[in-house]
């Protein structure tokens, strides 16, 4: 069932005095200006950070900054996350090419169906920024949705239900995806030396590890805001601790469906220079593998998260 929280939208932007918060969409999402990344000042980063933690996901226009620039800002927030995928670029094993070449044919990108970032690690990555520097001319866009609102919209009867419950988070369902696009590949084509990946991107990946993944509390609390958020997503959700598969599917078709629908959403345009920071912790993403003949960069980087309570 699909919902129209009335009321409960507010994401309005605060009076801040070193940046403009401008708000993308109802449910979240807010362009930040007046920045450089790469010479933010400290009385702009708190900001920025505040800006975070209200519209979940904030964007900048227009940036232009190095690599290391970019391991500069995401070390304000901490320590870097281990990235579950891939081993970064040569000289900055942090920050992790996205990169979709033209002529690249495949069923699945990096980023594809509604997740969190790695939610099947012990400690998964607590915010997480993409920064675009090749954009295709139309399509390539990237879907967020706010995990607090669909947790807020839940009825109180449902909220108990949920309360003390355990999700299984697994990479299951990727690493199968992944391997169904080796087998098909091996098939079209002779080997061609590549490693398994999305299309281009070469992936290094601790596969069984992955698979067999941890279980986190399905409501989780940000540790600064203190809000609390329905921690399910469509890809990596995979169980209820101490539930059967036949009894946990019910409640998690249901939850997988609430937490991204349209109304809790926000969509984001990118253009070369686009900065896109998100809290990880209580927000879904979703790309979408529909440019097909052009070419899409990006550059990620991700912060370490605590374990989620
Ligand atoms: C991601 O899931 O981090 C990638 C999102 C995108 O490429 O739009």
């Amino acid at each position: 069932m699909k919902v129209h929280p009335t009321r409960k939208f507010d994401n309005k932007a605060r009076d801040y005095n070193h940046i403009e918060a401008v708000p993308l969409a109802a449910a979240m999402g807010a362009e930040i200006r007046r920045v450089d990344i790469s010479k933010i000042t400290d009385e702009q980063f708190l900001e920025v950070e505040n800006a975070l933690y209200r519209h979940k996901m904030i964007y900048f226009r227009d940036q232009k900054f190095s690599h290391a620039d970019q391991e500069s800002f995401t070390l304000r927030f901490g320590e870097f996350a281990d990235d579950a995928y891939t081993t970064g670029v040569e000289g900055h094993r942090n920050v992790q090419p996205v990169i979709m070449e033209a002529d690249t044919r495949v069923e699945m990108v990096f980023g594809n169906g509604w997740h969190v970032d790695s939610p099947f690690l012990e400690q998964p990555p607590a915010i997480s920024m993409l920064y675009g520097i090749d954009i295709p001319p139309f399509g390539g866009d990237t879907m967020w949705c706010n995990s607090v609102l669909a947790y807020e919209t839940l009825s109180d009867t449902m909220k108990s239900v949920i309360a003390n419950l355990k999700v299984h988070f697994s990479a299951r369902s990727v690493v199968d995806q992944l391997a169904l696009e080796a087998q098909k590949k091996e098939k079209d084509q002779a080997s061609d030396g590549q490693k398994k990946g999305f299309g281009t991107m070469s992936l290094d990946m601790k596969t069984q590890k992955m698979v067999a993944g941890n279980y986190h509390p399905m409501v989780r609390t940000h540790p600064k805001s203190k809000e609390k958020a329905l921690y399910v997503d469509q890809t990596y959700t995979s169980g209820i601790e101490g539930m059967s598969a036949d009894e946990a599917a019910g409640l998690l078709s249901f939850l997988k469906e609430h937490v991204s629908q349209p109304a809790f959403s926000c969509r984001l345009r990118w253009e070369p220079g686009t900065f896109v920071v998100w809290d990880n912790r209580i927000c879904c993403h979703h790309a979408f593998n529909d440019y097909d003949g052009y070419r899409r960069e990006m550059y990620r980087t991700t912060v370490k998260g605590e374990k989620p309570v």
